[in-house]
């Protein structure tokens, strides 16, 4: 890499946290209307740094958030790569567990904490900044570059598919290039070739028309929090196996290739249940964490609500009850075909007395993506030059939709070149991005233009 880049780099460190810390500064929470202002300034914060840069961007709207488009193809003869990014985040609830406020960024022991950090805001911005320096320098990419920044992810990409479907020439490309996913461990850099698919759900129970005394009424009228923890309970057994009909029909298992693979990197299972308070880990039988992690078919509730939650008892038969929850799905489930047969299961089990509604949120695949490319080859490459280390392969259970909308829609396959951390705390309080590793993730990218514009399309 022309050492101008690596000086820019350099000199720019402190310069690239101050703007990051603008960004982070900015609510854009996608899943809440009170923040829909929020996440049009932070789309044309984004804009702006690219146009600061000389490149052609556009606020593009859709439906529900808008997405940010650039691109600087001038290149002739060179490979094009369009970069995904997001710059919306998850809610920072609970509040009252963050150290310091999540949209007040503060420096700690190295690491940068505040609500989107990480994800994805940090390391999306990798990006733009070794572009930047590319600009800003030799004057010139060596590559075809094209951005598509979104705000949608974290609830769903609702409105994304539609617009690359519209927009399939403009983004026509070789190779995407995602930076959302984690390395394998401090120091030990990876490259992401799987992740687990979603379907996600509500369920809404009705009882009587109002809350009722549960001393007048319990054991007569059907509570449908009772009903609804029976529901809930019934979707998966104790071998951790879901137990809709036809769930695991699909599911691609894991090769012995790969749980060997798998088995050989070093995870210490001590150290991973200490960093997340837990003394005892569970899950599907006859599989390791790792396996149930990142390639087995799941269920979890996100979310139960009903009856008295505040300080103190009260002795109330709840009127309502609902449950969030979501499915994680591998490669070859069907996000679309779980609705019907989850619909039938609950109805089966919902007791008279009970009127229930299910509602199916967003969608996507699980994804595998294959290895043996020349664009992996020059990541590999890229990632040594900014981590000084190899990467490991690794697959991740956490979903990103346009994964796999880019390859049924524009015919190519993406790059997952993560710099995050397993204890970076996203869509939790503290949400955190290691300093380091930011600049580890700029200097990679810059890399990454040259290796990935070598390649011979
Ligand atoms: N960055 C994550 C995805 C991720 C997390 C990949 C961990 C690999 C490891 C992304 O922003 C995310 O959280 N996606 C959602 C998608 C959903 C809302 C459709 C997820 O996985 O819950
Ligand atoms: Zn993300």
């Amino acid at each position: 890499m022309p050492a101008a880049v690596d000086q820019y780099l350099a000199e720019n460190a402190a310069a690239f946290e101050e703007q990051l810390c603008q960004l982070l500064r900015i609510p854009s929470v996608s899943a809440q209307s009170t923040h829909k202002g929020d996440i049009r300034a932070a789309a044309e914060w984004v804009a702006g740094q690219f146009r600061d840069m000389g490149m052609k961007a556009e606020i593009c709207e859709t439906p529900g958030h808008p997405i940010v488009y650039a691109e600087l193809c001038q290149a002739p003869g060179a490979p094009t790569a369009l970069v995904y990014g997001h710059y919306d985040v998850q809610p920072p609830d609970p509040l009252d567990l963050w150290e310091t406020p999540p949209f007040e960024p503060t420096r700690r022991n190295g690491n940068l904490y505040a609500r989107g950090a990480t994800d994805d805001k940090g390391q999306m911005f990798t990006h733009v900044k070794s572009a930047e320096a590319w600009l800003k320098t030799v004057g010139k990419l060596p590559i075809n570059l094209k951005f598509l920044i979104e705000g949608e992810e974290e609830v769903g990409s609702e409105h994304l598919d539609d617009y690359i479907r519209l927009n399939r020439e403009r983004l026509k490309c070789d190779v995407c290039v995602i930076s959302d996913t984690s390395q394998f461990g401090p120091g030990l850099p990876a490259i992401t070739y799987g992740l687990r698919g979603i379907s996600y759900f509500e369920l809404k129970l009705q009882g009587p028309d109002r809350d009722l005394h549960s001393g007048v009424f319990g054991g007569a009228v059907v509570n449908p929090a009772n009903a609804l923890v029976k529901m809930l309970t019934a979707l998966v057994d104790d071998q951790g196996r879901v137990q809709v009909p036809g769930f695991y029909d699909d599911v691609t298992p894991l090769t012995e290739r790969e749980r060997k693979e798998f088995a050989a990197l070093p995870y210490d299972e001590a150290e991973f249940k200490s960093a997340i308070g837990v003394k005892e880990l569970n899950g599907e039988a006859d599989f390791t964490n790792i396996e149930r992690r990142w390639a087995r078919p799941t269920c979890d509730i996100n979310g139960l609500t009903s009856g008295y939650q505040g300080e103190g008892a009260k002795t109330v038969l709840p009127a309502k009850a609902s449950a969030k929850f979501s499915f994680r799905l591998v490669p070859n489930q069907d996000p679309a075909n779980l609705k019907a047969a989850l619909e039938t299961f609950l109805k089966e089990r919902c007791p008279a007395g009970i009127t229930m509604e299910l509602i199916g949120y967003h969608g996507a695949p699980g994804v595998v993506v294959p290895l043996e490319s020349p664009y992996v080859a020059a990541a590999v490459k890229a990632v040594e030059h900014g981590f000084g280390r190899r990467p490991v392969f690794i697959r991740e259970g956490g979903s990103i939709p346009v994964v796999s909308t880019f390859h049924d829609l524009l015919g190519v396959d993406t790059l997952l070149l993560g710099w995050g951390l397993n204890d970076d705390n996203t869509h939790s309080p503290n949400e955190k991005f290691c300093l380091a590793d930011f600049h580890r993730g700029i200097k990679t990218s810059a890399a990454l233009w040259e290796e990935l514009g070598r390649v011979k399309t």
